[in-house]
């Protein structure tokens, strides 16, 4: 992204003047303290909000100015993942993964069988019939996960996926997460958790009040004196 600035109606500058490219097959930690603008900038990439400066490039496009038609198109690149897995509580653990398929009109004679295999990654093949309120945090994060990988995603962007599981849960989610990285999946996430960061050693982008003020490699959660 280039130049990208959003402010929030009521004059809420949430980025201001960023500038940030992720290379294919990257994996990046966004922090940065509550209300610097994490959430914010990774919506930016699945077109959950627009900037109000700036242009914001994936897989080669300027998604800014993109047709109301074209926006499927760029959520097939995109899978994403949330805090509070955001699945719908009326369907089961396969509909959830196959509902992931259907909007972006996948061929439905491929839907079985990638749900299948998605639901074999994250390890809950036997949970497929149940309902997400039947499920501990961990495997609903899993499911989340399983849904967002299912069409094979250029991009995972992944808000706090950690944020209310425990710390083994949450290492098991990291290990997921490792490896749809390792199969050439970008990915983005934002994080509060310092464990996972400082273990994983992987490039780090820090934001506070809007702005970047680090972006290391093999970076850890604190800035290193
Ligand atoms: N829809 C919105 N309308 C107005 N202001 C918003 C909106 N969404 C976020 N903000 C504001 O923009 C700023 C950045 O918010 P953002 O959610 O990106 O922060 P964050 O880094 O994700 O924080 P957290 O760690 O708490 O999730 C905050 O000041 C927030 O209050
Ligand atoms: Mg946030």
């Amino acid at each position: 992204m280039y130049g990208v600035t959003k402010v929030y109606p009521g004059d809420v500058v949430a980025l201001d003047d960023v500038y940030l490219t992720v290379e294919k097959g990257d994996f990046v930690f966004i922090v940065g303290q509550s209300g610097a603008g994490k959430s914010t900038l990774l919506s930016l990439i699945y077109r959950g909000t627009v900037p109000t400066r700036g242009q914001v490039f994936v897989d080669g496009r300027n998604i800014v100015r993109l047709r109301r038609r074209e926006v499927p198109l760029l959520r097939r690149k995109i899978g994403a993942i949330y805090q509070d897995f955001k699945l719908l509580p009326d369907r089961t653990v396969y509909d959830n993964v196959a509902f992931a398929l259907e909007v972006i009109e996948a061929p439905p004679k491929d839907i079985s069988r990638k749900v299948s295999q998605a639901l074999e990654m994250v390890g809950l093949s036997g949970k497929a019939t149940c309902l997400p309120d039947q499920l501990s945090g961990g495997e609903q994060q899993r499911v989340a996960i399983a849904r967002a990988v299912v069409n094979d995603p250029l991009i995972l962007v992944a808000d706090e996926p950690t944020g209310n599981l425990d710390p083994e849960t949450s290492n098991g989610i990291m290990a997921l997460l490792s490896d749809v990285n390792c199969r050439g999946t970008t990915v983005i996430m934002a994080t509060h958790n310092q464990a996972i960061v400082d273990r994983m050693r992987r490039r780090v982008v820090e934001i506070e009040a809007g702005r970047i003020v680090r972006d290391e490699r093999q970076g850890t959660y604190c800035h290193e004196a």
